[in-house]
């Protein structure tokens, strides 16, 4: 199990496209799942270690709904129970599996590690924009990135990187010494800065047509423990827009639903919801050239503080204005860890 991640919470697992037919290999939270769908379409997920000698049931054969374990067939269904015992009648009790609760949601699979009666679908996260037909909504890549998660997640609570680390995509010089603000509640940080009459960043100077300057903001919605949802756009500065008229202007939600793997791997599943160029696909595809490129820019510089913090393992941090939203993340993300009580950060 991973030390800084609660195991009562809903984790991204993988593309629900990624789930077929037949046994594949993932791993959540620092533990080895074997994955199938059945018949009726229902996504399976199994710790991947036979009972039996611990051979991994990934490498035994779906037989029906079930998995025949490929050392000496023992068989279990999708529950995790045995179901035959090869060269005998009687099944031994211990003789089960841990099987995850699953859903799909927002084209993924989500997965419960922890207690399966606290596993409450109605927390699996959502994005009303996703399913309107005002919006468009396109996958991108599942970026695997060698960093803990609570890493990348500081980096997805933290707007002021993008002015150093994006300056070819998402960023531009003029918000490098503007402030950011923030609230936090009990399971989530929001962060935002808006940057007035200033010129558009490279990405909206492509699809905008803005004649002159925009005012432009980013939105950092993280939801304890894995989820961050990046609401930025642009307008033309002239309109003057308030903050809650931002679907007047060109909007995109960024969501990173990511996967902590173990303690120095995660996976980032990103994709975008936009309110322009619904019907052009080709904007996917440039969008998304564009977020391959800012994405990796980060993936760079987390794998780079990973390989550091390896080395250093005692280094110490100056905390500055700006950690201040990071540092509530992972507040909150301990209180999760210390039972999912509620914390108190909300009335700080
Ligand atoms: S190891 Fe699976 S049946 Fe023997
Ligand atoms: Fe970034």
């Amino acid at each position: 199990m991973l030390s800084n991640a609660p195991s009562n919470a809903w984790y991204p697992l993988t593309w629900s496209r990624n789930v077929e037919r037949k046994l594949s290999r993932h791993k959540v939270l620092g533990i080895d799942l074997v994955v199938y769908r059945t018949e009726a379409g229902q996504p399976v997920a199994m710790d991947d270690v036979c009972p039996h000698r611990l051979a991994p049931l990934s490498l035994g054969k779906l037989k029906d709904d079930a998995i025949q374990c490929g050392y000496h067939g023992m068989t279990f269904g999708s529950d995790g129970r045995c179901i035959r015992v090869p060269g005998q009648p009687q099944i031994p009790a211990s003789a089960k599996v841990t099987s995850y609760p699953l859903r799909e949601r927002m084209g993924l699979v989500w997965i419960w590690p922890g207690d399966p009666a606290r596993a409450d679908t109605g927390q699996i996260y959502d994005l009303p924009q996703y399913h309107s037909k005002q919006w468009h909504s396109a996958e991108g890549d599942a970026l695997s990135i060698d960093a803990n998660y609570l890493n990348l997640a500081d980096n997805l609570c933290d707007p002021a990187h993008v002015s150093f680390v994006h300056l070819s995509t998402l960023g531009s010089a003029a918000s490098e010494d503007i402030p950011v603000e923030h609230t936090a509640s009990d399971d989530r940080v929001v962060v935002w800065r808006w940057i007035r009459n200033s010129p558009a960043i490279p990405l909206f100077a492509k699809y905008g047509n803005f004649k002159g300057p925009v005012d432009r903001w980013h939105y950092y919605h993280y939801t304890a423990p894995c989820i961050a949802v990046i609401d930025f756009g642009s307008s033309d500065a002239a309109l003057a827009i308030d903050p809650d008229q931002r679907d007047d202007g060109m909007r995109i939600f960024a969501c990173h639903f990511i996967t902590p793997v173990d303690e120095h791997h995660c996976i980032d599943h990103w994709l975008h919801v936009r309110n322009f160029a619904l019907d052009d696909l080709n904007v996917d595809q440039r969008l998304h050239d564009d977020f391959r490129v800012a994405f990796n820019e980060d993936k760079d510089i987390l794998e780079e503080i990973d390989r550091v913090e390896r080395a250093r393992p005692d280094a110490k941090r100056i905390r500055l204005a700006i950690d201040a939203a990071p540092q509530k993340m992972r507040r909150i993300v301990d209180h999760m860890i210390a039972g999912n009580s509620p914390s108190p950060i909300a009335a700080e």
